[in-house]
């Protein structure tokens, strides 16, 4: 369905100074909240509305991802993230990402197949990696050699053909793997190690990251399984700050080469994917149980910078549905690994009792979010530190190609181009520069 706009539903917004009232159509999806349809705001009224950090303002319409931020639903094209997650690999969710639908029998083995054989870089980006420093951070080097794409895929460019926007939406997400596993194995020293055509996506990832040409390596299945849904509860998260960015960068009419890129900017920082670096070096900092409540101290003080990372989040007041499961997983994991103590993991659950508990972390409702246990079975499966951001960079790639691509399908896209409200100097005399102060 299109977002419809109802005869009888409206929003009176009504100027006090001027005693002048304007009426606004409401619009209803096909579940959540309505909005008001803005869009005639300034021509009417001559103002803008403000809303810095977006969190009143709905900015496209979508049909891929819905989340229930107070009930903590998280729904891919209507599935629940947890039957996904138990029941689908991660190429099916991609294929339902970007198609609408599950594929059946034959639709999964063509997309695999496809993707499969997408996932060769060109020659070149070889001699690109080596412009970087061996100890420049791998979201720096993904940055650089996504955006690079666009300069060797000329054939795939032309945002209005429907085939090249295909075959670029293939390229970035079969060629993701490759450039974050090839970021690692450059920072370490190793040779690259090429994809293979026989494993599947998230075993073919970890091949690259581990495997050396020097002897054979066998991918553990248990990695393989939890990097798998690992991938899947990171692969989209509706209009969260990077899809934004990958949305508002579409919208001037960029190649999703550059598009992909602007969006692994945007994911890494502390307050969106870059908290998973942050929440294992949170809890080394911790170090042991006895210290938490200073830790949980410092979180609360107005005064002090340090928060929760892992905690938290713009649209969940309650659990985030995926970092229950992202538990779950990680004691699964550690069992399957035959990891019995894991000092990490003890600080976390303890860390999670106690801010549960916490009237400051109730009243606020800020629960663990996805990235609090990520990076505990990321440690245990051996990924460094570095590598965290770049994982869920990998896996959130197929979200913004799937959100680009609607973006770019719908006939309501136009630049993305916010307004502000100016406080700064008004019109003054130019000072000549010896006259100056
Ligand atoms: N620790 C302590 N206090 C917190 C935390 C936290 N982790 N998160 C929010 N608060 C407080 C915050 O100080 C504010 O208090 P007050 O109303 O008294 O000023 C209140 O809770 C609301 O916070 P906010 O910053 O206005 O909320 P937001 O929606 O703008 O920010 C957030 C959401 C995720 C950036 C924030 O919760 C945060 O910084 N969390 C830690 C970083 C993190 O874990 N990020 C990963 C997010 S999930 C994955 C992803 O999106 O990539």
């Amino acid at each position: 369905m299109k977002g419809m706009t109802v005869a009888n539903k409206t929003v009176t917004i009504t100027d006090n100074e001027s005693g002048k009232s304007w009426t606004y159509p409401k619009m209803s999806g096909s579940t959540g909240p309505d909005v008001v349809d803005i869009r005639k705001f300034y021509a009417d009224t001559g103002m803008f509305t403000f809303d810095p950090g977006f969190t009143s303002t709905g900015s496209c319409e979508s049909k891929i991802t819905y989340i229930d931020g107070d009930k903590g639903v998280l729904l891919h094209r209507g599935y629940a993230i947890e039957e996904l997650a138990e029941n689908c690999n991660f190429e099916e969710v991609a294929y339902l990402m970007l198609n609408g639908e599950l594929p059946n029998e034959a639709q999964k083995d063509k997309f695999e197949h496809d993707l499969t054989y997408h996932t060769m870089l060109h020659e070149q980006v070889h001699s690109f990696y080596s412009g970087f420093r061996r100890d420049a951070h791998p979201m720096a080097v993904m940055c650089g050699a996504v955006g690079a794409l666009s300069a060797f895929y000329h054939d795939s460019l032309d945002i209005n053909n429907p085939e090249h926007r295909k075959i670029a939406s293939y390229r970035l997400i079969a060629k993701i793997p490759t450039i974050a596993a090839w970021a690692f194995k450059y920072s370490i020293g190793q040779p690259f190690m090429y994809p293979r055509n026989d494993l599947g996506y998230a075993e073919n990832f970890l091949h690259m990251m581990y495997a050396t040409p020097c002897e054979d390596y066998q991918v553990n299945p248990i990695l393989a399984k939890a990097m798998d849904r690992i991938l899947i509860l990171h692969a989209d998260h509706e209009q969260n700050a990077s899809t934004s960015t990958v949305r508002l960068a579409g919208s001037s009419g960029a190649n999703p080469f550059a598009c992909i890129a602007a969006g692994i900017a945007s994911l890494w920082g502390p307050a969106h994917g870059g908290a998973n670096e942050a929440v294992l070096n949170m809890l080394k900092e911790i170090g042991s149980k006895d210290k938490i409540g200073e830790f949980v101290k410092r979180a609360k003080d107005k005064n002090d910078t340090f928060r929760l990372m892992g905690f938290g989040h713009r649209v969940y007041k309650n659990y985030d549905p995926r970092a229950r499961i992202m538990s779950r997983t990680c004691h699964e994991v550690l069992v399957e690994l035959g990891i019995k103590d894991n000092a990490l993991l003890d600080i976390a659950m303890e860390l999670e009792r106690i801010a549960l508990e916490d009237d400051y972390f109730i009243q606020k409702k800020l629960y663990p979010n996805v990235d609090f246990y990520s990076g505990i079975i990321f440690q245990a499966m051996g990924i460094p530190v570095t590598m965290f951001t770049p994982l869920f960079a990998l896996a959130r790639t197929t979200g913004w190609i799937a959100q680009w691509n609607e973006m770019i399908e719908d006939p309501q896209n136009k630049i993305g181009r916010p307004r502000q409200l100016y406080t700064g100097q008004t019109v003054r005399k130019y000072v000549p520069l010896k006259k100056r102060k």
